[in-house]
This record gives structure tokens, sequence and C-alpha cells, in this order.
């Protein structure tokens, strides 16, 4: 709604979007599958969700991704304004797998979390960096704005934060001329079929000797089609 202004992140933002992401990603399929202790260890999900932010925080001041937030007014305190949703997108020229990638090394996985399950970590890895290679890299090249995480707080669903943010990507990637591929969950892909994003495949991760395996729709958008339609 017109109350939902969206900026890029700033370093002071850190604690809000890792709080988007604790309680907003327990919704998303992949998130529980690849941190299925995390109930058994809260301060471990924190530590290491707080790290893999700061990360992220680096390669976005170094270049290589843009982290847009939206802000709403607070629901406690409508005085306030509160950051409600993110978005994080790989700077087009940087979407993996990239061999001339900046020398800032991306979020790593931190395998001696103990939120984790580590093979399923380093499967959810292999999965989607093949089906962003094979269909990605393989339909649009370089030529594209990948957005990588979409989260709005759970008390402010359903406001417009996620399409505010979406509309910001489409956008820019209009102008720059390139595609937005992503992955989404069962709740995310109702949000971008609205927005005319076409499923290009499913990236199916599984480890050995598991029973459970984990489906994401491998979508985009591409301006260039758009205007065909
Ligand atoms: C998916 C998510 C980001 C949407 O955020 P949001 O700020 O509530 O999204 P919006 O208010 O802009 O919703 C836009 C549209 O998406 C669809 N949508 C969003 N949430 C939906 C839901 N729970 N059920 C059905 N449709 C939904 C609707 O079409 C909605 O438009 P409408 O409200 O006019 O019907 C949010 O639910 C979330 O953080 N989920 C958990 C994390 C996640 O799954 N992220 C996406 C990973 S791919």
């Amino acid at each position: 709604m017109s109350m939902i202004t969206i900026r890029p992140i700033k370093a002071t933002d850190l604690d809000d979007i890792v709080n988007i992401a604790i309680t907003a990603f327990p919704f998303d399929e992949q998130w529980v599958y690849r941190y299925p202790y995390k109930k058994q260890f809260p301060e471990d999900h924190l530590k290491f969700t707080h790290l893999y932010y700061a990360e992220y925080l680096n390669t976005t001041f170094a270049g290589q991704n843009t982290i847009m937030v939206a802000e709403a007014p607070d629901l406690d305190d409508p005085t306030r304004l509160k950051v409600i949703a993110m978005s994080i997108w790989d700077n087009p020229g940087n979407a993996p797998p990239n061999p001339d990638l900046p020398a800032v090394a991306p979020p790593s996985n931190h395998p001696e979390r103990r939120d984790c399950n580590p093979a399923r970590l380093i499967a959810y890895s292999a999965s989607t960096m093949g089906t962003r290679k094979a269909l990605f890299v393989g339909k649009f090249g370089q030529r594209q704005l990948s957005l990588r995480q979409m989260a709005t707080l759970p008390d402010y669903w359903r406001r417009g934060a996620a399409s505010t943010l979406l509309e910001w990507g489409m956008e820019r990637a209009r102008r720059e001329g390139v595609a937005v591929p992503m992955f989404a969950g069962n709740m995310g892909k109702k949000l971008y079929e609205k927005f005319g994003f076409k499923e290009l495949g499913i990236a199916h991760v599984q480890v050995e000797g598991e029973e459970e395996e984990l489906f994401m729709s491998a979508m985009a958008w591409d301006p260039k089609e758009d205007e065909l339609l």
C-alpha cells in the first residue's frame, strides 16, 4: 500500500534483516529443509544467520549484490518506521556461476552450525548451482538480475511490501535489459506468478540415503518476452 517505501540497505539494518529472515523463512520449505535443528539450537540459528547476512552486507557494499528493504509504520508505534521486508539481488554480471566474480567471497555455508543438516546444505548448493547454470545462464547468459531472497515479516504480510520490492527489481531489469531469474517455494510462487514470472524448470534436492526431498520452481521474468505479449 502507499504507506510502504523502499530504499537500499544500510549497515545499521543488519539486525532487522536477520529478524525478518528468522521469522519469515521458516514458512519457506528450503529453510526448514536446510536448518531442521533450528529449534534445538536457537543460539546457533541466530548467530550464524547473523553472520550470513553480515557477509551478505560485505558483498553488497563491495558492489556484488543489491539489498533493497521496505519500510512501513510500525504496528506497535505508527510514528516510527520499521524495516518490514527485504530483497537480495545479484547485480548483473555477478550471477553465479561466474568465473570472474570479484575477490569477495560470497556468503559461506558454515557447515559447523548445529542448526543445519550439512549434507543438505551441500546438496542444495549443488542443485541450485546446476540449475542456475543449465537454465538461467543457459537462457540469459550474464543478462540477469538474479533475485536471491525475498521475505516480509509475517505481521506485515499481504500489504504489498514484496510486490513493491519486486516491482523495483523488474523496473531495474527493464532499464538494464536483463531478465530476473529466481527459485520459488510454494509461498513465493503465488507472488511471482502474479507478476508474470514463468516456470523454466524444477530444482530437485535430495541427499543420498535420505527420504526427504526438496523441490523448487526455477522461475524467470524477461522484459524482452513481456513486450511481445
Ligand atoms: C512470499 C512473501 C515474501 C510475500 O510477501 P508480502 O509482502 O506479503 O507480499 P505482497 O503483500 O506484496 O503480496 C503480493 C501477492 O502475492 C500473493 N501472495 C502473497 N502471499 C500469499 C499467500 N500467503 N497466499 C496466497 N497468495 C499470496 C498474492 O497474489 C498477493 O497479492 P494480493 O495480496 O493482492 O492478493 C511472504 O509471504 C514471505 O515472506 N514468505 C516467507 C518467505 C518466502 O516464502 N519467501 C519467498 C521465497 S521464494
